[in-house]
């Protein structure tokens, strides 16, 4: 997807995103935050930002002489996270609206940043090794790096069941999400989707001391929680050849299939590796 495609699509999900977040994004937000290690007065970068998942945690954990920089294409996305901010009265952290391939720290963040953070977004990233290196170099020598992915499996079934009632109104829509049949053994998710394969990867981008843990987390698939989902994170994109009528028809076709093939929670499970960057 280009950057304005990711925009478009993250844009269009600000209504329901942030309602899957407490039971997904949140958790592995949290035990990304948790597991930098950070600590009072740090500075932290974390992109791919979405409603602050990942990042509104990091700025309670660095505290009022912290700073945390939260990056992300979708400003209707920054717009809730900067909500949820004040809401915590959280003043050291900023939501900017920006592509992450092309960020530069400012002036004061002097020698580099001391932990990055990417929850569920390094497959968005175009060429995400070259992009993600990048970043890994804008973290000072020593400082921390961590990133969350789904594990191998996860939201495998939930996204087969959609994927096929998209199929019944247009096979022929393409669609490179990571659990798409379009492009699935060859999206950029297959060479991070394992502890083995994900700190190997960690590990040539300039990290060292990788430690890759997996939170599992099964969602009870509610009606709610099932469509929200689906409009809250990239699946959206699938349906945005689609009209309201026939969108309605996919939801309702979407959750008769789940009821039918007997899946009553999703797999949400999410590998979180952290490393340090390399001297
Ligand atoms: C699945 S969401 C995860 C958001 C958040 N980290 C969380 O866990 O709730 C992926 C996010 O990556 C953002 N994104 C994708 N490519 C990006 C890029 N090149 N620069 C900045 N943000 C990007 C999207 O806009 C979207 O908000």
């Amino acid at each position: 997807m280009s950057a304005s495609q990711v925009a478009g699509t993250f844009n269009s999900t600000s209504n329901e995103f942030d309602s899957v977040t407490p039971a997904v994004w949140g958790p592995a937000g949290q035990t990304l935050s948790f597991a930098l290690d950070l600590r009072a007065g740090e500075s932290v970068l974390d992109v791919c930002a979405g409603t602050g998942a990942s990042a509104l945690p990091a700025a309670m954990a660095v505290g009022p002489s912290g700073t945390v920089h939260a990056i992300d294409l979708a400003e209707d996305l920054l717009t809730v996270a900067r909500a949820k901010a004040t809401a915590s009265a959280l003043r050291n952290v900023e939501f900017v609206c920006a592509d992450a391939t092309e960020w530069e720290a400012p002036s004061t963040i002097d020698g580099g940043y001391d932990a990055l953070s990417c929850s569920y977004g390094i497959f968005f990233l175009p060429n995400m090794e070259v992009s993600f290196t990048r970043l890994v170099a804008m973290v000072r020598p020593g400082g921390r790096v961590g990133v969350t992915v789904w594990r191998k499996g996860a939201i495998e079934t939930f996204g087969a069941a959609f994927f096929d009632v998209v199929a019944r109104y247009a096979p022929e829509v393409a669609h490179s999400g990571p659990r798409s049949k379009e492009g699935y053994a060859s999206h950029p998710i297959r060479r991070v989707e394992t502890a083995e394969s994900l700190s190997a990867w960690l590990q040539a981008r300039g990290c060292e001391s990788v430690r890759v843990r997996e939170l599992s987390n099964h969602v009870p698939t509610t009606d709610v929680f099932a469509w929200n989902f689906v409009l809250g994170s990239g699946f959206r994109g699938a349906l945005s050849a689609f009209d309201d009528k026939a969108r309605e028809s996919i939801r309702r076709e979407f959750l008769e299939l789940l009821a039918t093939r007997g899946i009553d929670s999703v797999d949400a499970s999410t590998l979180v590796a952290t490393g340090i960057r390399a001297s």
